[in-house]
């Protein structure tokens, strides 16, 4: 092949590398029987009582986030993912949920196109705190009914 055809093959192939790189990524996710991480046994269920830090989870959601929601003005607000905005005022959202969701949606929602992202468990903390400055509720209506034998008491 001449080095000006194989330019051109190359240049025809070159388009395409992200879509292939997308594919290998996601495809490489962890398998949705991944236990989950033992920190989450012990994580706060309460808005008030997380412990990540807003700024980094910021940065981490413009990292792993912005191909599909809008973080910060940026991003691509795919039509099927809804806002920070909107997703952290449903009903369904609490702290536990949003750790698992993170850690591998399609193990909550196995048809949901949001990848497993592999983050670590001190990413999605991080994340957590800043996802909960989306929310517009009162901190009394914050209080996620707890499992029996994770009892914590009320935020005050
Ligand atoms: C490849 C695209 C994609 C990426 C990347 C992505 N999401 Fe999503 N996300 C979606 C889609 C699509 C939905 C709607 C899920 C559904 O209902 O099936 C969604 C839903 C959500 C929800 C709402 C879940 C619910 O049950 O209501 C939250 C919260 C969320 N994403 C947070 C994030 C965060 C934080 C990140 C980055 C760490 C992220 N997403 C990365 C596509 C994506």
């Amino acid at each position: 092949m001449k080095t000006k055809q194989r330019k051109r093959a190359a240049a025809r192939f070159l388009p395409g590398l992200p879509l292939l790189a997308a594919v290998f990524f996601f495809s490489c996710g962890r398998p949705a029987q991944m236990p989950e991480p033992t920190a989450f046994a012990d994580a706060p269920m309460q808005w008030s009582a997380l412990t990540g830090d807003a700024a980094r989870g910021k940065v981490a959601a413009k990292r792993y986030c912005i191909g599909c929601h809008v973080v910060d003005g940026e991003g691509h607000a795919l039509s099927s993912a809804p806002s920070f905005a909107f997703s952290m005022q449903q009903p369904h959202i609490n702290p536990d949920y949003l750790r698992h969701w993170l850690w591998n949606p399609p193990a909550v929602k196995p048809e949901t196109v949001m990848p497993n992202l592999s983050l670590e468990a001190e990413e999605i903390e991080d994340l957590l705190a800043f996802l909960r400055n989306f929310r517009t509720e009162p901190v009394q209506g914050e209080t996620v009914e707890p499992a029996a034998e994770r009892a914590v008491p009320p935020a005050r």
